[in-house]
């Protein structure tokens, strides 16, 4: 047997001191040590098990900088601590500047003193640098959290910066809970930025312009731009780049047991402020305005896991169009899938 062992050539010699050409057989092949699978148009994919940020897309995207290791989400491994003073910085590359893509990721906020914080919307993952004296951002993605309200608001920048100078944007309908973890999607389409809390779309916005990529690092945790005035304490964990649109199945998939009993595709976000009425028409074929027992069931507690009945305390029950449906009360429209 031939084995080739190439010392610290083909990367950085920091991250590596041996580099083999193929997989490690021990004790002829009853154990293999091989790199994990390839996930198709996943490019960058930081597990945060490790202290250095390494990259599992297979993608070669490790970062430039390490943190602290936190408690995990899954009860296996560590995530990446943040306290305010850190940032965890990737440089660019083709393979995680697309115009199509998606970013997944399960965040964790402590809840902290917020009076030392100048910023109330703080950036907990962008991809560029925003040159805030001369106006001049590059979000693409830019991922910010509202530390008063608790709302997510993604930008990207596109090529309608005229109008948008800081980027086209949606914001959450979802009020994320301190002291939990929480699955985030982004995905950004052709001609929308769609956002998914906990597996279920959340809230899409239409854009005018195309993506503008840049060539400036990824951060997550936090950015050089924002690190003194946002002193944010967080948790992040598994995140992943694709250079594709992912689709409700597969976050839904990945989001497993991010609603403790309940899988995400049993309820949908109707609308928020609406009367009984336009509450039951909100909701699409294969849904119907959730019964009482339905909400007792699962559904109302989705709602407070989101934040959605934040926005709005009076939920919406299939029984309030017989005898609500003349009046014009505004209440949270909440739709459960069709069974059988
Ligand atoms: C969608 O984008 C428009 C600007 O084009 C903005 O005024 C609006 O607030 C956005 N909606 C959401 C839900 O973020």
């Amino acid at each position: 047997m031939l084995i080739f062992i190439l010392l610290g050539l083909t990367f950085g010699s920091d991250i590596c001191d041996v580099s083999v050409d193929g997989g490690i057989c021990l004790y002829e092949g009853e154990s293999v040590i091989k790199p994990p699978a390839k996930l198709s148009s996943l490019t960058g994919y930081w597990t945060f098990d490790d202290n250095k940020g390494l990259d599992y897309s297979g993608y070669n995207n490790h970062a430039k900088s390490s943190v602290p290791a936190g408690h995990s989400s899954g009860g296996r491994g560590s995530s990446a601590k943040f306290s305010g003073s850190e940032y965890f910085e990737v440089p660019s590359d083709d393979s995680i500047s697309a115009k199509i893509f998606s970013i997944t990721f399960w965040v964790y906020f402590e809840k902290d003193d917020t009076s030392k914080s100048k910023e109330t919307w703080c950036p907990i993952l962008q991809k560029g640098d925003d040159d805030i004296e001369n106006l001049i951002y590059e979000r693409t993605p830019g991922i910010f959290w509202n530390r008063e309200t608790r709302a997510l608001k993604v930008y990207v920048t596109t090529t309608e910066s005229s109008d948008f100078p800081e980027g086209e944007y949606v914001e959450s309908n979802a009020r994320l809970l301190h002291h939990r973890w929480n699955h985030i999607a982004v995905v950004r389409t052709q001609s929308k930025i769609k956002l998914y809390v906990n597996g279920i779309q959340d809230n899409s916005n239409s854009t005018s312009g195309w993506t503008n990529p840049n060539e400036s690092p990824l951060y997550i945790g936090g950015t050089p731009a924002t690190i003194e005035k946002c002193l944010l304490h967080l948790l992040v964990d598994e995140t992943r780049y694709y250079e594709k649109e992912l689709s409700d199945m597969e976050i839904e998939a990945e989001a497993a047991g991010a609603l403790g009993q309940v899988e995400p595709r049993f309820i949908r976000l109707g609308c928020v402020d609406c009367t009984v009425s336009t509450a039951e028409s909100s909701c699409t074929s294969d849904y119907h305005l959730c019964t009482s027992i339905e909400l007792h069931s699962g559904a109302y507690s989705v709602a407070r896991i989101n934040g959605w009945t934040e926005l709005n305390k009076n939920v919406w029950s299939y029984s309030a169009l017989e005898t609500d449906s003349e009046s014009n009360d505004q209440g949270l429209g909440l739709c459960c899938l069709n069974l059988g």
